[in-house]
């Protein structure tokens, strides 16, 4: 039982993880979407069920297999991952928003496919909701809530200034300067800024293994606040 607690630091505990891109439909056959491939997202999720927690994965359209033993829900709009992220957060000790959530999508879906006419074409879009600053404001200090930034400027203000804007615990900053980092690739080189502004410096990685670093991090702040 002991060896177990060990290898399962995290049991009992309920993980919500969302993870890929959204898509937002523009008529029956197109829709706005990203390069996000969900790996990141994937990792983590499967990190904190190796660690004993109960995981739920929301996860967009990606071309990756659905992770074995872990509840998946699968959406492909802003709104869809909003309404299933609620309804999950309620329950869940520890919160990881990797999703590259679109932040406009199209005021109007066409019922039929756009004919084209004229040579420029445009789409109005609206605001989606953050889900992740919906959460913050929500939040008890008995959760653990890691968000993601992605930066190509001035990264390590914005990430702070996401950081406190929603009410995080975490921050991941993703870098998009060094080459095999961000979106597509196996590797990832982080930041992680953390509430009491501690700020850790990782080099370039595996996602896996920027998985096990996340982790980690989640793990000494969930045994300090929800022990
Ligand atoms: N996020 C979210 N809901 C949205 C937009 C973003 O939950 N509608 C979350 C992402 O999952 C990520 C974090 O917010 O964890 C930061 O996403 P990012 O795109 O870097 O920041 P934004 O706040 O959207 O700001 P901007 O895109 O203008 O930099
Ligand atoms: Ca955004």
């Amino acid at each position: 039982i002991q060896s177990l607690d060990l290898d399962q630091p995290l049991k009992g505990k309920k993980a919500l993880v969302t993870a890929g891109p959204t898509y937002e439909a523009i008529d029956p056959v197109r829709f706005i979407g990203n390069y996000s491939s969900g790996k990141m997202g994937y990792a983590i999720a499967n990190r904190l069920k190796q660690l004993g927690a109960q995981v739920t994965l929301i996860t967009g359209p990606t071309a990756l297999p659905i992770p074995q033993e872990i509840e998946t829900i699968s959406i492909q709009s802003a709104q869809q991952m909003y309404d299933a992220s609620t309804s999950v957060f309620p329950t869940a000790d520890i919160i990881v928003m990797s999703a590259a959530v679109a932040d406009y999508t199209p005021i109007d879906i066409s019922k039929e496919k756009i004919k084209k006419k004229s040579d420029t074409f445009s789409i109005q879009l609206k605001k989606t909701t953050d889900i992740l600053a919906f959460l913050g404001q929500h939040k008890t200090s008995k959760q653990t809530l890691v968000g993601f930034a992605l930066e190509t400027n001035n990264e390590l203000v914005h990430a702070k200034e996401k950081l406190i804007r929603k009410n995080l615990d975490f921050i991941v900053l993703n870098s998009m300067k060094d080459k095999g980092a961000g979106f597509g690739t196996d590797t990832n080189k982080v930041t992680i800024i953390s509430k009491e502004d501690t700020i850790k410096n990782f080099q370039l990685k595996t996602k896996v293994e920027v998985a096990n670093d996340i982790c980690e991090l989640i793990l000494v702040h969930q045994k300090a606040v929800n022990p």
